[in-house]
């Protein structure tokens, strides 16, 4: 029997590319065809989220929609009758968990055929994994990609009326989405998108082709989100972006980040956070903004990748050395107590040794209070995945331990400095290890452990802390 496919695979050419127009907002109602009513009534999902902030976010609009289809959540994905990955293709070891993962669902695949295995994300973007999932994973009923997600519940019918396999995952720059409903998994700290997709195509990064182009929403749009939250009880926002610096730009805003970045700390949540910055276009007015605001955490995502000037022109990442620090100097100055961490690239196509030590340099200057190292995993269909590179794995991974352990000591030397301080903490909740410890974070995004009193989730309290780790501090509730 040759069954014929009606399949919308990605495809990276499409994916590449840029047009100067401006991307659709989609404001009309959502409204779920009258046949896909109801699919999930009397049924169970279970959801499994890999990657960034961007996915977790994504997920709390999946969640959204298959809960106004009548599906329920539930923690033990044998009790699912829909599992579903959002899945990550940053590096190599992240598909691999997925992959490891769909082997291990075979089986409970095998013994209730009726089981739906649904897959998005960025893994779903990309041509090379779409292929294999097809041809190797059987057990994945739906594909679907992260331009795709609204179109969810038609999918769903799909798969699980018709008994299709079901593929759709469109390479297009994309749209920005005003209407879609969601179910936040906290209620204390919310993540609300600015902007969507990536421009900057650093060459060994798959972003720009998972995610299309770089889109901004409207200022009021995210304004009136946070309102929203504030209204709810939320205490802290994180704002998202793959570069929040950018945002505006396509919507012919002058200083975008700066101006929104005023208005939604006027909007009176607690506490506001942003992430990521891309060094290039930080500007000065942002720098004045978060000086500025006390709402505006004291904290600082600035991904480095490398501290030598030709590793970062091959990177295309369009700053040097001297000009990431600069910038650094200029923050440290502004936001007087601002914590900074960063991302660190090792083993880039060719990198020398002297090009590392380079890294090790600034790494010693900037003494970040954290650090997110990688050893560079070749993506297929970006530029760096083509690129000469005769630096062995066991070289990349010595670099990573030096490296690691420096970061490890500058963490330690920052966390010290906390030692007998009282900090201000957002209960998080329970720790997984110890149910008589809480857990939280400081404005300047430290985690702390903490005993005493009970203390409910999402209030702000006061902290002594006795003793500093590298990643973590340890403390006392103070009574106020
Ligand atoms: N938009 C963010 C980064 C998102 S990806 C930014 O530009 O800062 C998060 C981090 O993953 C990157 O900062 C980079 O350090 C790392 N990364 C991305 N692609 C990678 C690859 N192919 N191999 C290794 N690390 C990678
Ligand atoms: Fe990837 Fe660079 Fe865009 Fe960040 S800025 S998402 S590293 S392409
Ligand atoms: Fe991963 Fe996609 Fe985020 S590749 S890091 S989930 S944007």
């Amino acid at each position: 029997m040759n069954k014929k496919h009606n399949y919308d695979l990605p495809s990276i050419n499409l994916a590449r590319k840029r047009s100067l127009e401006r991307s659709p907002i989609e404001r009309e109602l959502f409204v779920i065809p009258d046949e896909c009513k109801n699919i999930g009534k009397g049924k169970k999902y279970f959801l499994r989220t890999y990657g960034c902030q961007a996915n977790q976010r994504d997920s709390e609009t999946i969640a959204g929609i298959l809960e106004h289809l009548g599906y329920e959540a539930v923690d033990d994905l044998n009790k699912a009758d829909l599992i579903l990955l959002n899945t990550c293709a940053i590096r190599k070891n992240a598909e691999d968990k997925v992959y490891g993962e769909l082997g291990a669902l075979k089986k409970l695949k095998r013994e209730s055929p009726e089981l739906i295995i649904a897959m998005g994300g960025c893994m779903a973007q990309e041509e090379g994994a779409v292929q294999e999932i097809l041809h190797k994973y059987p057990q994945v009923d739906l594909l679907f990609g992260t331009h795709n997600i609204y179109n969810l519940p038609k999918l769903l019918f799909d798969a699980v009326k018709k008994h299709e396999k079901v593929v759709e995952v469109f390479s297009r720059q994309g749209e920005v989405y005003e209407n879609l409903p969601t179910r936040r998994f906290l209620k204390h700290k919310a993540w609300v998108n600015i902007a969507y997709g990536c421009d900057k195509f650093c060459t060994y990064c798959i972003v720009p082709y998972t995610r299309g182009k770089e889109r901004s929403r409207l200022l009021d749009d995210i304004v009136d989100e946070v309102k929203t939250l504030v209204k709810e009880g939320y205490k802290e926002v994180c704002l998202l972006g793959q570069n929040v610096n950018a945002y505006g730009r396509d919507l012919n805003m002058e200083h975008g980040f700066a101006t929104l970045l005023a208005a939604v700390a006027e909007s009176g949540i607690k506490r506001l956070r942003f992430m990521t910055s891309h060094p290039w276009n930080f500007d000065d007015e942002t720098i004045a903004v978060i000086a500025k605001y006390p709402n505006i955490m004291p904290y600082i995502h600035l991904p480095l990748q490398s501290g030598n000037d030709e590793i970062l022109k091959k990177m295309n990442r369009r700053y040097s050395q001297k000009e990431y620090l600069e910038l650094f100097d200029k923050l440290k100055k502004a936001i007087p107590g601002c914590a900074f961490t960063t991302d660190i690239i090792v083993g880039f196509p060719n990198e020398s040794k002297e090009a590392f030590n380079d890294t090790l340099k600034v790494v010693d200057y900037c003494k970040f209070d954290n650090a997110f190292t990688f050893i560079f995993s070749p993506r297929e269909g970006t530029p760096a995945y083509n690129m000469e590179d005769t630096i062995s794995m066991e070289e990349k991974e010595e670099r990573l331990q030096i490296l690691n352990h420096k970061v490890a000591d500058y963490a330690l030397m920052h966390n010290k400095r906390f030692e007998g301080q009282t900090v201000e903490v957002l209960v998080d909740g329970i720790s997984k290890r110890n149910k008589e410890v809480y857990s939280g974070y400081t404005p300047e995004n430290k985690l702390v452990n903490f005993t005493g009193r009970q203390v409910e989730i999402g209030s702000l309290v006061k902290v002594k802390i006795n003793s500093a780790m590298s990643f973590s501090l340890n403390g006392e509730l103070v009574e106020e």
